[in-house]
């Protein structure tokens, strides 16, 4: 079976490049950045090009208040999610942070079934952990819940927030790190660069981690245009000028 099989590909071109073809199928992933760096964004272009491009459904888990707000900003990038939540290919769910792993296992494993789910995408993750004290708990729920998606067959990114992209230093304790542990557990990690100081060239990719993958680690140029992340094409590096015998004719 060739490698294309075992890969979830996200549809976005740049990406599923220099990660050799997307995501593993059924793995857990995570997509680390600070404010506005793209997060939600690459979400819902993973959902949307699921169903669109691919045919797989999708189910979004937020923890934040305002989930319709997101469904209505996916309009902006031509993302009618309305349409395709009645033709029963996403759904978009809203989770309190105080929902225990049970709950959300139990919610999870019937809507997963009902709704033939491959794709699932956690935003931001981080509000889960707000509730937990302790590194041990946070460890244990994260890891609970990516193996009940392994043990589905879906693949999940799960979104992070974190400073560093920022070039700021990650506190060593507080909110910035309580899910860091989760990028030991998963099996890629890529960061989301966004320094807001150089316009639209300020953006950046970076897959810093996949397991079973032999990815590109360099930073790639990234843009947020109305079609959604478009990753921008690395510019050529300058050719060796060794001379050999046929240049050497001229
Ligand atoms: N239609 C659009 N066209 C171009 N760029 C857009 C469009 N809509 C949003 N953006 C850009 O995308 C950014 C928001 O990205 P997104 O919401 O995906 O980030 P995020 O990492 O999820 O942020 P947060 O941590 O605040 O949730 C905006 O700040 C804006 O720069
Ligand atoms: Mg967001």
């Amino acid at each position: 079976m060739g490698d294309a099989m075992e890969r979830c590909a996200t549809g976005i071109d740049g990406f599923d490049k220099i990660s050799q073809g997307g995501f593993i199928r059924n793995s857990t992933n995570v997509l680390v950045g600070g404010p506005g760096s793209g997060k939600t964004t690459f979400l819902l272009q993973f959902l949307w090009n699921g169903v669109k491009k691919f045919e797989e459904n999708g189910l979004y888990c937020s923890f934040e208040p305002d989930i319709l707000e997101t469904v209505n900003d996916a309009r902006s990038f031509g993302w009618d999610f309305g349409k395709l939540g009645e033709e029963g290919k996403i759904k978009f769910l809203k989770f309190s942070p105080a929902t225990s792993i049970d709950e959300l296992k139990t919610e999870l494993t019937k809507l997963i079934a009902q709704g033939g789910v491959k794709r699932i995408c956690f935003d931001p993750i981080s509000v889960l952990a707000l509730n937990l004290n302790e590194q041990g708990k946070i460890r244990n729920t994260i890891f609970e819940l990516a193996s009940l998606m392994k043990r589905l067959n879906v693949t999940t990114i799960l979104a992070d927030e974190s400073m560093e992209a920022e070039g700021m230093q990650p506190q060593t304790q507080g909110e910035w790190t309580k899910t860091d542990i989760i990028r030991f557990l998963s099996d890629s990690v890529t960061v989301l660069y966004e320094s807001g100081i150089s316009g639209v060239g300020d953006r950046a990719i970076r897959v810093s981690k996949m397991r079973r993958t032999a990815h590109d680690r360099k930073p790639q140029g990234m843009q947020i245009t109305p079609k959604g992340i478009e990753i921008l094409e690395a510019p050529k590096e300058p050719e060796m000028t060794t001379p050999t015998t046929e240049s050497s004719q001229y």
